[in-house]
């Protein structure tokens, strides 16, 4: 199976935020965001892998920003790592301003994806050839933040994590 690079699943989602999607600040409602990015990561797993997936995790989120009423969202997703069936899909949010058309980063969040047969069996996907700069450095942060959410699902035991001891010595 050949590797694909981050530009082959990069997906970018822009949408306004409604009324209806505020919360009573008049920001947009988490629940919201987060099916956004879902949505965004999950056709950036299907791109990648050409197969069904399924949401296996949400490792991370920062609402590190309120996204007011009436904004321009962009969600951006794209494969940080391919594992064997699992993959790690990097999120970053974008608010743009209405005058300048800059964007400022708002959010970012880390999912798992799994790519699955027509029985929800995992299956063999292609790896992943980071090129950027910040690609090789979430490509090489992956392996710890699996071992991490498989530690914390019950799925492996903390002795084996060995990536993610190797940051506290
Ligand atoms: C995700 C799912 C397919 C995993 O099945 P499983 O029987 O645990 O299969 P495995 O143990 O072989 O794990 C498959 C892969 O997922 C990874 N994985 C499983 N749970 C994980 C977790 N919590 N965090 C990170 N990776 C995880 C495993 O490490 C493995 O990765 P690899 O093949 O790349 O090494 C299964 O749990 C499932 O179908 N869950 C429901 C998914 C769903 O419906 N999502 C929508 C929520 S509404």
């Amino acid at each position: 199976m050949e590797a694909k690079s981050p530009n082959e699943s990069r997906t970018t989602l822009t949408d306004l935020v409604l009324p209806s999607e505020t919360n009573p600040l008049n920001n947009l409602f988490g629940g919201e965001l987060l099916a956004r990015m879902d949505r965004a990561a999950s056709i950036a797993a299907r791109r990648h892998s050409r197969r069904i997936v399924v949401t296996a995790s949400v490792n991370h989120v920062a609402f590190n920003k309120a996204i007011p009423l009436g904004s321009v969202v962009t969600v951006e997703a794209a494969v940080s790592r391919a594992f064997k069936s699992s993959m790690e899909i990097f999120i970053d949010v974008w608010v743009e301003d209405r005058e300048s058309g800059r964007r400022t980063k708002a959010n970012e969040a880390i999912y798992t994806f799994v790519a699955v047969d027509e029985t929800g069996t995992p299956i063999q996907i292609p790896q992943l050839e980071p090129e950027t700069d910040l690609e090789k450095e979430r490509f090489a942060a992956a392996l710890r933040r699996k071992q991490l959410s498989l530690v914390l699902a019950g799925k492996m035991q903390p002795g084996d994590a060995t990536e993610l001891k190797a940051l506290f010595d």
